[in-house]
Order: structure tokens, then sequence, then C-alpha cells
């Protein structure tokens, strides 16, 4: 298993070490996380990737202290040999199948937690300014170098009046260089730089921590479809009012005893949290097969070339329910190692698609259908 080998990509620690020692409380800088790592994608590449309308790309520039940053898509970009500018490509795993797989080798942490790759490609002195993001990210070089500075500093107040978040007053601490296959992991909201020496690539693999008031949000909205309060308000005993403007507190008393029963359980907490990971982003399409195989034709084709999911589809699973991009399914007891494999190894091979249980074939053909599933 994966989680109980030394790692170089965690300079040679466990996950389970990485995890105690690191993850969420201080900085690791790894040399040669990935020995030769090289861009993923070529500069043109990236480019036109950041030409695309369902891509998330931004241009960010600094001259003189004054920040400037546009969104894309960018039909044109600063030349190359032009200073100071740094590309943002965000979520570039859901375009690339290798960008993609460079992801999965940060699969020792749940899929509930990664978020995205995100490419940034920068001119010499290009960076983003110094700031703290909320998420942990591993900070890989991919081209050139970089240089970060860092700091555990707690005055994480910011320049007003920018387009970014700049941190007002940045004391760096500690200073790397990174080369190409270096990797820094940095926890949440611990101050950093970095600047391009040279042109360089720095892929950033970052995860996900909703904050609280956003889940508890789509919390109540979620629970607005579950709940279920029977009757409707009554009031036999009503009195004559000289007030009829005041609410009377024998209505708010009522109604009160009546809202006690919103009441959740953790099958829905499991159902709310599962379908609200699973929910691809919302630039995110799928394309559907044009001329989808009918049930039984799938179901051949499946047990002859396996099925895989797309790097677009999110799919995780809890007890009896399995989550597939923001839908969930219950899965009987017969379901769940064909399901829960899927899930875990992102395939599944011919040879364990031959007696698949009809619920869960009429699923597979729904998601093919959907574009959620491939073939092969
Ligand atoms: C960058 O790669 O330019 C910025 C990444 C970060 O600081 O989070
Ligand atoms: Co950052």
């Amino acid at each position: 298993m994966a989680r109980m080998k030394k790692l170089p990509l965690l300079g040679g620690m466990t996950p389970a070490m990485f995890l105690r020692d690191y993850w969420q409380k201080k900085p690791l800088l790894v040399r040669q996380a990935i020995p030769g790592f090289a861009p993923i994608l070529s500069a043109d590449a990236l480019f036109s990737l950041a030409a695309q309308e369902e891509v998330e790309a931004r241009l960010i520039r600094c001259h003189r202290r004054r920040w400037e940053l546009q969104h894309g898509p960018f039909d044109r970009l600063p030349a190359p040999t032009e200073k100071n500018w740094t590309l943002l490509v965000q979520s570039a795993n859901l375009h690339d199948d290798e960008a993609d797989r460079l992801l999965q080798q940060f699969r020792f942490l749940p899929d509930s937690r990664l978020d995205d790759l995100m490419i940034s490609y920068a001119t010499d002195g290009g960076g983003v300014g110094p700031h703290v993001d909320s998420y942990d990210v591993f900070l890989l070089q991919a081209q050139g170098q970089r240089r970060w500075r860092i700091s555990a500093q707690t005055d994480l107040s910011l320049v007003d009046g920018l387009p970014l978040k700049i941190l007002r007053n940045f004391q760096a601490e500690t200073e790397y260089v990174l080369e190409a296959g270096d990797m820094l992991y940095l926890p949440p909201h611990y101050a950093h730089e970095g600047v391009a020496i040279g042109t360089c690539q720095t892929y950033s693999i970052g995860f996900r921590a909703p904050a609280y008031q956003e889940l508890g949000e789509a919390f109540l909205q979620f629970m607005a479809d579950a709940i279920d309060l029977p009757g409707r308000y009554a009031d036999p005993d009503l009195k004559p009012t000289t007030h009829p403007a005041m609410i009377d507190a024998g209505m708010l008393d009522r109604v009160e005893e009546a809202l006690q029963n919103v009441r959740f359980t953790r099958d829905d907490v499991t159902l709310f949290m599962g379908e609200y990971l699973s929910e691809p982003k919302a630039s995110v399409t799928f394309a559907p097969p044009a001329r989808p195989l009918a049930p039984a034709r799938f179901a051949q084709a499946a047990a002859k070339r396996g099925l895989r999911l797309p790097a677009r589809t999110r799919m995780l699973y809890r007890g009896q329910h399995v989550f597939i991009n923001g839908e969930s399914f219950r899965m009987q007891a017969a379901d769940r190692p064909l399901l829960t494999a899927l899930a875990n190894a992102r395939r599944v091979e011919a040879g364990d698609l031959a007696d698949v249980p009809s619920d869960v074939a009429e699923a597979l053909h729904l998601w093919y259908a959907d574009g959620w599933l491939l073939l092969g």
C-alpha cells in the first residue's frame, strides 16, 4: 500500500509521518521530490488552455508596486520576453490526463480534500506578491527557478485597494530557491512570496477546506428539500385583540415548537457532504457519447474493455451511499465491491464487469450516457 511506503515525494517520509509532523502545521521543503520533473504542458499548450472559455485563467502583472489582474480567456498574452508577468491556469488536471496523473500521486490524502492543479507560468521577476492562501498547497517547481520567501508571521493585514490580496507587512524569515523537481509544502495561512528567476513554471497542488459559513448555507438549502413538517398553524383558542398589529406570544410559542421538529441526522449530513463534495466546479462540462450504446451493448462492451472515470468526474462514497458529480445513489450490499473499487481506483478492469448487479448496471449505463464514465 502506498500509504505505508517512504516516498521521495515527501522527502523520504511515509504519508503518516508527513501528516503527523507537517500537514496543517509547518512548511516542508523537499529537494527533488520528483526527480527529473518537467512541465507536462508546453508553454504553447498552456497558453491555448488559457484561451479557452471554460478554463479559469488569470494574468497578473506588476510594475513599480502597481498590481494588475486580468481574467481570461486570453487570446493574447504579453511576449515571453517581457518581464514581470504571471499566467495562472486553474484545474489543469481537468484538461490534461497526465496532469491528472500527477494529482493521483497525492491520493494518500482523501479526494474530499484534493482540489486541483494550478499551473503558473512566469517571466523573470514575475509573481503574485506576498500573500497567504486559505488552503494547504504543494508548490512543485516544473521549469526554471523560483525564489520562495516564507514567513510564520501572524500579521496578515492586507494592502488596501488592490485587485490582489497582498500582505502589507511581509517579513520573510526563510528563503529557498527551487529548481525543477523541488517542492515546497505550505500549510494554510503561511505567508509566502514566489518570484521567478528567469522564465519559470510552478505547479500548485491545492487542497480544499470549505468555510463553515459556506457549508452551513449549503446545508440549509439541502435541508429545505429534506425537512418534513406536517400540519398547519391553528389557533382554536384565539382571543379578541385590541392591538391587531402585534404578533402575539401564543403564535410564536406554537411556531417555535413546530420548528423544534426541524432535525437532522448523521445520514442527512452524509448525504449533504457527499453531494456537496462531489459537485463539479461550475465551469466543468461533460461530453456525453454522440451515439451512446444501448444498455445491453454497453454492458458487453464494458465486460470487454473495462470502465474508467474521466478526470472531471468526482466520485466518493460512505456507508450505503455513493456520490457522483453531485448526485447520490444508494448501494445494496452486493453493489458495494464494484462501486467502491471504481471510486477508489477510478477504473474497473474488464474481468470484474462480467456479473454486475442489475441496479448497478443501470446506474453505470446512465453515468456513461451522461459522459461521467468512459469505456476502456
Ligand atoms: C504562483 O505559482 O505563482 C503562485 C502560487 C502561490 O503562491 O500559491
Ligand atoms: Co500562494
